[in-house]
């Protein structure tokens, strides 16, 4: 059929690639400054305004930057799977600010429970119970638990306050990429895909919380992360660790959805190489060379501070706490300078250790075991 030109035919086609730009418009993100100490009330409204209007804003916790919406209204949770990329069968945790909250998402508390929230609420551990009838099904993946968290932030804690609704969020970033640990590495991967982000610095803690799984009969540590194995045992005794975590076996079928996908992952091809010092070395050495003879951009993080000659080294030191926290950045880090290969010397899974070497392996294109 030939469509005549016409003035009227003009303007309808004129309209038409108005609206598909319109749909197409990146949204503005607005990027709010605010004091990690002292929130200032003024800017925790206009965050708030958006989690109740049904939009989405990032905001920092202890642990890494997330993405917030209100837990309790599928439209709304919709747009984090949407911003993201996120497959929908990932289930989301849930930030609250008082624990009244808790009683009414979940079916029912166990004691287990109350000790951990004894102990480490507001703080980086997360719970997963029965969920209630409250809680729609996109916020958990289609699952019959749901996964809980207070933060201890002041600026995440404010915002769900002042939401007066608790806040859904996964980590702030482009779903399979290092999760985000401040404000820039939010708005690299989100900028025009939400609606603001509170700006509170870079955080502590620098990898996630650990997510327990205390809706069977032995608790089950489904990720390790801020609060460390050993602290967990020590207050509820035995606890069963997922198959998943203590070697990669990527056919297993996994309780925690999020485990079969491929995570953290910066651009370049990370491999992990695990054994004694010196034969870790010596391995890197080899490698280095080889992918040198390639043509390849090499980086390598290290604990040993050895001089290899490579396009970017990262002396990780052997301070957990400070590895922990710039885990992610480095993985960024790596991007910016364009490495092609990322080699890793593994450290020893112990503590804090535990939960850096399950980002590494998750992210970790391969493993070799010396
Ligand atoms: O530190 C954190 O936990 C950060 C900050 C923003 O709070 N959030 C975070 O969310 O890391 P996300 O979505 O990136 O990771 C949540 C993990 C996923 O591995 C998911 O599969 C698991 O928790 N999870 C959530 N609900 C679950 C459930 N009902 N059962 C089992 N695993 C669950
Ligand atoms: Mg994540």
């Amino acid at each position: 059929m030939m469509i005549k030109l016409t003035l009227d035919n003009i303007r309808t086609l004129n309209m038409t690639a108005d609206i598909l730009f319109k749909n197409q418009a990146k949204m503005q993100t607005k990027i709010l400054k605010i004091n990690p100490k002292k929130p200032q009330i003024s800017k925790i409204k206009q965050a708030a305004k958006i989690i109740k209007s049904g939009n989405l804003v990032a905001f920092p916790t202890e642990t890494v930057y997330g993405l917030g919406a209100n837990a309790l209204d599928s439209k709304s949770v919709k747009k984090i799977f949407i911003a993201k990329g996120r497959p929908s069968d990932n289930p989301l945790i849930i930030h609250i600010s008082d624990i009244a909250d808790l009683e009414i998402l979940v079916d029912y508390i166990p004691n287990t429970a109350h000790e951990l929230i004894d102990k480490f609420w507001p703080g980086p551990l997360t719970l997963v119970l029965k969920k209630s009838k409250l809680v729609p099904k996109i916020t958990t993946g289609g699952i019959n638990t749901v996964a809980i968290r207070m933060p201890e932030n002041k600026i995440a804690q404010a915002l769900i306050r002042e939401s007066g609704v608790p806040i859904a969020a996964p980590s702030a970033n482009i779903s399979g990429r290092p999760s985000p640990t401040t404000s820039e590495h939010v708005s690299n991967d989100l900028d025009g895909k939400i609606s603001m982000i509170l700006d509170g610095g870079k955080t502590n803690i620098g990898i996630e919380s650990t997510v327990i799984d205390l809706s069977r009969k032995t608790p089950l540590l489904l990720r390790p992360g801020g609060v460390t194995l050993e602290q967990l045992q020590y207050i509820i005794g035995k606890i069963t660790i997922h198959p998943i975590l203590q070697e990669r076996k990527t056919k297993l079928i996994s309780r925690s959805p999020g485990m079969k996908y491929r995570h953290y992952s910066p651009n370049a091809k990370i491999i992990l190489i695990d054994g004694p010092n010196d034969k870790v070395q010596d391995k890197i050495l080899r490698l280095l060379s080889q992918f040198k003879k390639q043509g390849k951009k090499v980086g390598i993080m290290t604990t040993v501070n050895t001089r290899y000659k490579s396009d970017m080294t990262v002396f990780l030191g052997n301070n957990l706490d400070v590895m922990a926290a710039n885990l992610f950045k480095t993985f960024r880090e790596f991007d910016a300078k364009k490495i092609d290969v990322i080699l890793v010397q593994g450290i020893s899974r112990k503590g804090l250790g535990l939960g850096i070497m399950n980002r590494v392996e998750k992210a970790a294109y391969k493993k070799i075991k010396i």
